[in-house]
């Protein structure tokens, strides 16, 4: 339970001799004549490959040869539910396992569906049936995906985050409860754990998980995972030798990859996600804890009254007059409200950016691309002065059609710049898919429950 449950994925897989082998040799029932074949052909690649300079490429040619000598190969799924604060989402994958005659375990993703719906869990706070009826209605989408003889065996896993952590603790268990007797019923493998209040840092190292792997990076240099969700933000980077002693404790996990075992360091911040940031700052520059009306220096003049919604609450917003107010200043006055926000909510700050190439998901890409700084459909890498000049610009435009693009902007680069320490020509990627594929820690989550599972199987 709690921090280590599901990071003890990670630990198992590594303890195994390399489990799709074995996999293989039980299930494959192939006549002699044609092993005979393969391995000489195997032979013959081999040399090619190695005179070619070619050898890291031998996985994929084995495996073409051996699907065109009619080896099956063995699929394996798994159904995500990521409960979300603004919304859930269901991932469900299908896997293979690739042949290979010997190097690491691993898994293809061969295909993956992706479909959300709004709003969070958490809003059903007062009729959790309903609620959860919508995670049902998620995994029913997701059902053509899936053999029906091969459900009993496939993981259905539920994950609710900071949406649920913010929630008072009666409220959210009996969500959960909900949601466990709901989806008990439709046929799939729900463990003891099936539905749980996911821990941040498993979060932040899922989702660093899933970024790795689909880069292919595991090997070599990785990449800091940055994660802006509604409710909290993550952090997540390889800490090289030395670096441990500057970071908590409890923030180092050591895990398996690429055949080493690394250690992340990682961290969850709770209201210190975008839509959480956006209450956090009217809020303490209304100082009523009890008002639903709030006048904030980051929203235009023009727009007043507009209605907004936030962990099931109406609010109504207003700008702040801002007589003869330079760009500049505009900017300035929203800068240090956030500001202030964010040193008083942060429980650490870290002394120093974060290690190797940056990237970054979920809402540092959507605001981005609202504002028009990177391609909606490709994503792109932009610095921290691209943001605060679109921050800028966007505080001082009177545009009822984006009235928190000031604020938003204003945020992701005072978390960038005055939280994480990153400096003004610091580039970070922006991505929402890689190769195809969502980019979500639900991935890397299903990722190490497969090969957990494979693993025990070679075991028993
Ligand atoms: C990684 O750590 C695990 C658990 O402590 C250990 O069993 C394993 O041998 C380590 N692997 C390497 C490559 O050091
Ligand atoms: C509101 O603020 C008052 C005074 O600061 C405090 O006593 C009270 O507990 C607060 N209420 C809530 C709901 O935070
Ligand atoms: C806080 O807001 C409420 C509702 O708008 C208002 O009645 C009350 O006077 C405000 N309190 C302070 C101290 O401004």
């Amino acid at each position: 339970m709690g921090k280590f449950s599901t990071y003890r994925y990670l630990e198992l897989k590594d303890d195994s001799p390399t489990p799709h082998i074995n996999v293989r040799s039980r299930t494959i029932k192939q006549p002699r004549r044609l092993k005979k074949i393969f391995i000489l052909l195997v032979i013959a690649v081999l040399f090619v490959t190695y005179f070619l300079g070619l050898f890291a490429g031998q996985s994929q040619w084995l495996d073409g040869i051996a699907k065109s000598l009619g080896y099956q190969s063995v699929n394996h799924y798994a159904v995500i539910i990521d409960a979300g604060s603004s919304g859930s989402r269901v991932l469900a994958y299908k896997f293979r396992v690739p042949f290979t005659v010997f190097g690491q375990a691993n898994l293809d993703l061969v295909e993956e569906y992706f479909e959300q719906s709004k709003p969070g869990l958490s809003s059903y706070a007062d009729d959790p049936a309903k609620g959860a009826d919508t995670i049902v209605q998620l995994i029913k989408k997701a059902e053509f995906l899936i053999p029906a003889e091969k459900r009993r065996t496939t993981p259905l896993i539920v994950r609710a985050t900071a949406g649920l952590r913010l929630l008072p603790k009666d409220k959210a268990h009996q969500l959960l409860v909900e949601v466990s007797k709901a989806i008990s019923t439709l046929g799939y493998d729900v463990g003891p754990n099936g539905v749980e209040i996911m821990d941040g840092s498993d979060e932040g190292i899922f989702i660093w998980y899933t970024l790795n792997l689909l880069h292919n990076l595991m090997d070599g240099e990785t990449m800091a995972a940055l994660d802006l969700g509604g409710g909290s933000t993550q952090i997540t980077y390889q800490l090289g030798d030395g670096d441990s002693k500057l970071f908590p404790v409890s923030d180092q996990y050591v895990v398996p990859a690429g055949g080493n075992n690394i250690t992340l360091y990682t961290h969850s911040y709770l209201n210190l996600g975008l839509l959480a940031a956006r209450y956090g700052v009217f809020s303490m520059e209304a100082n009523n804890n009890t008002t639903t009306e709030f006048t904030s220096v980051c929203v235009d003049p023009i727009v007043q009254k507009e209605p907004w919604t936030y962990g099931n609450k109406q609010y109504v917003i207003s700008g702040a007059r801002r007589q003869g107010l330079k760009r500049e200043a505009v900017y300035n006055l929203c800068h240090n409200a956030v500001v202030k926000y964010l040193k008083r909510t942060m429980d650490w700050e870290p002394a120093r950016a974060p290690r190797g190439s940056v990237a970054a998901m979920s809402y540092f890409y959507d605001v981005a691309a609202d504002a028009g700084i990177i391609d909606v459909m490709k994503g792109g890498t932009v610095s921290l002065s691209q943001y605060r000049t679109s921050a800028v610009r966007a505080c001082s435009a009177s545009n009822v059609e984006q009235p928190w693009a000031c604020i938003d902007l204003v945020y992701v680069l005072t978390l960038l710049q005055d939280g994480y320490k990153m400096k003004d020509n610091d580039p970070v990627s922006l991505f929402k898919k890689v190769n195809g594929h969502e980019v979500s820690w639900a991935l890397g989550l299903a990722y190490t429950t497969v090969m957990n599972r494979i693993a025990v199987m070679v075991e028993v």
